[in-house]
C-alpha cells in the first residue's frame, strides 16, 4: 500500500499531498463535532455523502464563474483540490436568524432578515472562533482592504448562487459558512472557495415542513442526521447507490 503524507488534519476532513505540487486530497472523515468538539460521534456515511454534496455545489458555483478548490472527485471519499493559502476566517451568511446570532442578539430562529448578513469569524479552535470586525481583519493583515471587498461580493454571489440552488428542491438556505484561499496563478492572486459546502456547514430546513436537514439534526439531538443528508442529497439526484458500509474501503 502506497503510504500518503498528511499535511493537516481537522474535525472532519484530512488532506494529503496530491499528485502535483499544486493539489491536495481532500479526505472527508464519517466523525462530527459541535461547539468546538465538546460533543462528538462518528456518523457512517457522512464524509461520503458531504464529499458528493459538496462537489455538487463547487461545481455549480464554477459553472457561474465564482473559482473553488474542486478539481474532481476521486472516489466516495476523497475529491483532489487545488491547494490554496486559506485566508483565517469563517465567512457566515445569513438569510435567516438562527443558531450563534439568535442567542447573542435575541432574535427568534427563523425570524427573515431584511437583507442577507455577512459575518466573519477569526478561524481560531483555542479561542472559540470569535466574530471579528472588517477593522480586526485588516489591522491584523488576515485579509487586505481590497481582499475584504472581494470577499463579501463572492460571499453574496454565492449565497444568491446556493439559495437559488436549494430554492429548486424546496430547501431553504438559512445559512451558511464558507472558506476562502488565496491561489496564486503565476504572479496574479486569485481568491477561490475552499473547504467544504455541505450539510455540516449550512443551515438547510425543508421549504414546507421547517424540517431540519443539517448539523443541527447532531448539534440539537433531533434525529438520523444521515436521513437529513441522505434527503438533500436525493433531492439533488446525486445519492450513491452503494449502502456506506460498502464505501468504508477507502482507507486512510
Ligand atoms: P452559527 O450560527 O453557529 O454561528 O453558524 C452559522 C453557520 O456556519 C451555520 O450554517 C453553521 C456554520 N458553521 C460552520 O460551518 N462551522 C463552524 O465552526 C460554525 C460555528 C458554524
Ligand atoms: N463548530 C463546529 C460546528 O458546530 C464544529 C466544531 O466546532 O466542533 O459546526
Amino acid at each position: 500500500m502506497i503510504k500518503r503524507q498528511k499535511i493537516y488534519e481537522g474535525k472532519a476532513k484530512i488532506l494529503f499531498k496530491g499528485p502535483d505540487p499544486d493539489t491536495l486530497i481532500q479526505y472527508f472523515k464519517d466523525d462530527a463535532t459541535a461547539f468546538n468538539a465538546e460533543k462528538k460521534a462518528v456518523i457512517e456515511g457522512k464524509g461520503a455523502l458531504n464529499n458528493i454534496l459538496s462537489e455538487h455545489f463547487m461545481k455549480g458555483l464554477s459553472s457561474i464563474g465564482i473559482p473553488t478548490h474542486f478539481l474532481q472527485r476521486l472516489n466516495m471519499r476523497e475529491q483532489l483540490i487545488k491547494s490554496c493559502e486559506i485566508i483565517p476566517l469563517e465567512i457566515v451568511v445569513r438569510n435567516f436568524a438562527a443558531g450563534s446570532m439568535s442567542q447573542r442578539l435575541g432574535v427568534k430562529e427563523g425570524t427573515k432578515l431584511s437583507r442577507p448578513l455577512v459575518e466573519f469569524y477569526f478561524k481560531n479552535d483555542e479561542l472559540n472562533d470569535p466574530l471579528v470586525t472588517e477593522e480586526h481583519i485588516v489591522g491584523f493583515n488576515w485579509a487586505t482592504q481590497a481582499e475584504l471587498e472581494e470577499i463579501m461580493t463572492i460571499a453574496l454571489r454565492v449565497n444568491d448562487f446556493i439559495s437559488g440552488m436549494m430554492h429548486s428542491v424546496n430547501i431553504k438556505l438559512v445559512d451558511f459558512k464558507i472558506e476562502i484561499g488565496r491561489f496564486f496563478d503565476n504572479e496574479f492572486e486569485k481568491l477561490i472557495i475552499a473547504d467544504e459546502i455541505s450539510p455540516d456547514s449550512c443551515r438547510l430546513w425543508d421549504s414546507l415542513s421547517g424540517e431540519k436537514l443539517d448539523k443541527d439534526i447532531f448539534r440539537q439531538d433531533l434525529g438520523n442526521l444521515i436521513d437529513g443528508y441522505r434527503e438533500v442529497a436525493k433531492r439533488f439526484g446525486v445519492l450513491p447507490n452503494q449502502s456506506f458500509s460498502e464505501l468504508k474501503e477507502v482507507t486512510k
